[in-house]
C-alpha cells in the first residue's frame, strides 16, 4: 500500500515540476501506469496474450459489480458504439463479443496498443485510436450508445468532455457513463486521514488535491449525483438514473 502511494504520487509530483501542458499532464501519468489490473507496484504490468487478457476481463468485472451485474454488452448488437478511455480494451471487447460495431479511442499510445493486441489476441474486430475526450474527431450524431467507464473525471476538463459526448451521440441514443462520488465515505475518511492525520493541510492540500495520495490519475475529479446531474443535462443529456456504485472489494 505504502508503495502504491508512493508510485502514484512521484508520478504526479514529476508530471507537475516537468510538464506545463494541463492535458500532457493526464496522459502522460497514464502513459507511466496504464490501466491493466495489474497492482501498481506489479513489475510485469502490460498483457500480452490472451490468457492475460481474459483475466483482464475478469478483474474488471469483478471489480465493478454494477457493470457485471446490471449492464447488458450483449444488448447493442450492429449499434455504434463508442468507448473513451478504453484502457486495456476489456469493455470494447465485451461489446465486440456482443456484437456491438465498437470504436475504442484512449488518450494514450499504450491504451491503444494494449486495445488493438486484447482484440487481435481475442480475435475480435475493433476500431481503435488515439483520441482526446475533450476534442474527438467524430461528426455529430455519429454513435447509438456512448460508453465511459472511470475515465473522464480524470481528464482536464471534464465539461468539455461532457460536450462532446452530447456531441457524438445521437438523438435518442444512449450511454452509460461512471465518474467518481464525492459523496462517499472513501473521499471524506481518506481525505480527513491525509489531510489531517499526515498532516497535508498544512501543505496546503485541500479534499480534492489531496486525493492525489490514494486516488488514480494526475486529476481526479469527484461528483456529487446533484453535480453530475446538473453537468450531464447542461451539456443536452436526458439523465435517466444515477446510481451509486461500489467496487468489488480486493
Ligand atoms: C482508470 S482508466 C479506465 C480504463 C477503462 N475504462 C477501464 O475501466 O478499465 C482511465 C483511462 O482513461 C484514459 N483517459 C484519461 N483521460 C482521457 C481523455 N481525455 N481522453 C481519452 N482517454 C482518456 C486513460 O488513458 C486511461 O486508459
Amino acid at each position: 500500500m505504502r508503495n502504491r502511494v508512493r508510485i502514484m504520487k512521484e508520478v504526479s509530483d514529476n508530471l507537475s515540476k516537468e510538464v506545463s501542458d494541463k492535458q500532457e499532464k493526464n496522459r502522460l501519468w497514464w502513459e507511466s501506469l496504464p490501466m491493466t489490473y495489474v497492482d501498481w507496484e506489479g513489475k510485469e504490468r502490460i498483457p500480452t496474450t490472451k490468457e492475460d487478457f481474459l483475466k483482464i476481463e475478469k478483474e474488471f468485472l469483478y471489480g465493478n459489480p454494477f457493470v457485471r451485474d446490471e449492464f447488458n454488452f450483449g444488448g447493442l448488437k450492429n449499434k455504434l458504439v463508442l468507448e473513451i478511455g478504453c484502457g486495456s480494451g476489456a469493455a470494447s471487447c465485451l461489446f465486440a463479443k456482443g456484437g456491438a460495431k465498437i470504436t475504442s479511442v484512449d488518450i494514450t499510445e499504450n491504451g491503444v496498443n494494449i486495445t488493438k493486441e486484447n482484440a487481435r489476441t481475442q480475435n475480435l474486430k475493433l476500431e481503435v485510436h488515439r483520441e482526446d475526450a475533450e476534442s474527438l474527431s467524430f461528426s455529430a450524431n455519429a454513435f447509438d450508445f456512448v460508453f465511459s467507464w472511470g475515465v473522464l473525471h480524470h481528464s482536464e476538463n471534464t465539461s468539455r468532455a461532457f460536450e462532446e459526448v452530447s456531441r457524438v451521440l445521437k438523438k435518442g441514443g444512449g450511454g452509460l457513463i461512471m465518474v467518481y462520488n464525492k459523496n462517499s465515505l472513501r473521499y471524506y475518511v481518506n481525505g480527513l486521514y491525509w489531510l489531517l492525520l499526515r498532516w497535508k493541510i498544512f501543505r496546503g492540500y485541500d479534499f480534492e488535491r489531496v486525493q492525489d495520495f490514494y486516488t488514480d490519475g494526475f486529476y481526479h475529479r469527484h461528483f456529487s449525483p446533484k453535480e453530475l446531474g446538473k453537468e450531464l443535462e447542461r451539456v443536452g443529456l436526458r439523465v435517466k438514473r444515477i446510481s451509486i456504485t461500489h467496487m468489488g472489494l480486493e
